[in-house]
């Protein structure tokens, strides 16, 4: 949540671009996009700043009701979901449902898909592998019954060779590309790289000379690495150091004044644990500061309440997100 905005964008750009899809509105952590021709999945899944794409098959009121079973049962076996499963994916037309909200929903779930299947038997749930999810998202009046592809492995991380523990959330490190924007001749510095989602993402993009990767944990770094080079990115040279991203003396590629983007997910002091948070930040707005060259970005998820204090880094957007219950801001600084 917070990121909302930068996916409305993406899709404006690439409907710019003769992309397939406008922004209807953006609402809560939603953004409503409509068609505006024929589309595959494949062209939806060319956006990268989205976590899940749904397609709306209705809304039921008063949704713990035995008629509202009946209304869900009814959205569930309708000739849009078996339009859109036919259109959009190959072989039977096969679902699993979900009730989105707390407590054991077993037997509404039970009595929903018996229903569907009487009014509508070409839909099949299957629990285990079917390509398509039925989610149904509840508030206190009404429930929001919404036909998810189930993309696995997703096509957006080709490039992910492996993980780590406290890897970014891929949205997040689309998001962050984006709103970095472009600059002639990208040399980028992830200080904090781990397994290089932000330097893949930034890369991705296009217009970039070289990337420079460090993380003090070497086994974090050697996935980066191996995931940057996945990616398999032409034209961008890419440098990778573990050690400690206040080493930067210590690397060629970080000569003063050379970086042009400075882009990070930190650690936020949750998964990894700093004994010093505020001394890290710290430095990592001097460190900033000394490798920008004039123009350049800082751009990072900050999760304390601590500005820079660099008279040559200008604040010049913030604004918060939420990382899973855990409210961080998204803060971008130019090199004056
Ligand atoms: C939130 S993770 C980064 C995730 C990364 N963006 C990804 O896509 O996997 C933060 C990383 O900072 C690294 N780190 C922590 N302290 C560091 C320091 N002093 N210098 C360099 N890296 C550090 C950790 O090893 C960890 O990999």
């Amino acid at each position: 949540m917070g990121l909302e905005n930068i996916v409305a964008n993406e899709v404006r750009e690439a409907e710019a671009q003769r992309g397939k899809f406008r922004v209807v509105e953006v609402r809560g952590c939603c953004v409503v996009i409509e068609p505006k021709e024929a589309f595959t999945l494949a062209e939806l899944y060319k956006l990268r700043c989205f976590d899940t794409a749904s397609f709306v098959l209705g809304l039921v009121r008063n949704p713990e009701s035995v008629v509202a079973l009946e209304g869900l049962a009814k959205l569930v076996a309708s000739p849009l979901t078996e339009k859109l499963m036919s259109v959009l994916t190959d072989g039977a037309l096969r679902y699993r449902l979900s009730m989105l909200a707390e407590g054991n929903h077993d037997v509404a779930v039970e009595k929903v898909t018996t229903l569907a299947y009487q009014l509508n038997p070409k839909l099949l749930n299957d629990a285990r592998e079917a390509p398509w999810s039925i989610d149904v998202l509840f508030n206190e009046i009404s429930a929001s019954v919404e036909l998810r592809p189930k993309i696995s492995p997703n096509p957006r991380l080709y490039y992910r060779t492996d993980v780590i523990n406290a890897a970014s959330h891929p949205p997040l490190a689309a998001c962050l590309a984006r709103l970095a924007g472009r600059m002639p001749h990208e040399i980028v510095w992830d200080p904090f790289c781990g397994s290089a989602l932000e330097l893949a993402e930034v890369a991705l993009m296009g217009g970039v000379d070289q990337v420079i990767g460090t993380d003090i944990d070497p086994e974090a770094l050697a996935i980066g690495q191996k995931n940057f080079a996945a990616a398999k990115i032409a034209g961008t040279k890419a440098a990778f150091y573990a050690c400690d991203f206040r080493d930067v003396a210590k690397i060629p590629e970080l000569d003063r004044g050379k970086v042009s983007l400075v882009i990070s997910n930190p650690p936020l002091g949750r998964r990894i644990r700093v004994p010093n948070m505020h001394g890290l930040f710290a430095d990592l707005f001097r460190l900033s500061s000394e490798v920008l060259r004039p123009g350049g970005r800082l751009v990072f998820v900050n999760p304390l309440r601590l500005e820079s204090t660099d008279p040559t880094l200008r604040l010049e957007t913030r604004f918060a997100v939420d990382l899973g219950g855990y409210e961080c801001r998204v803060e971008v600084y130019r090199k004056r």
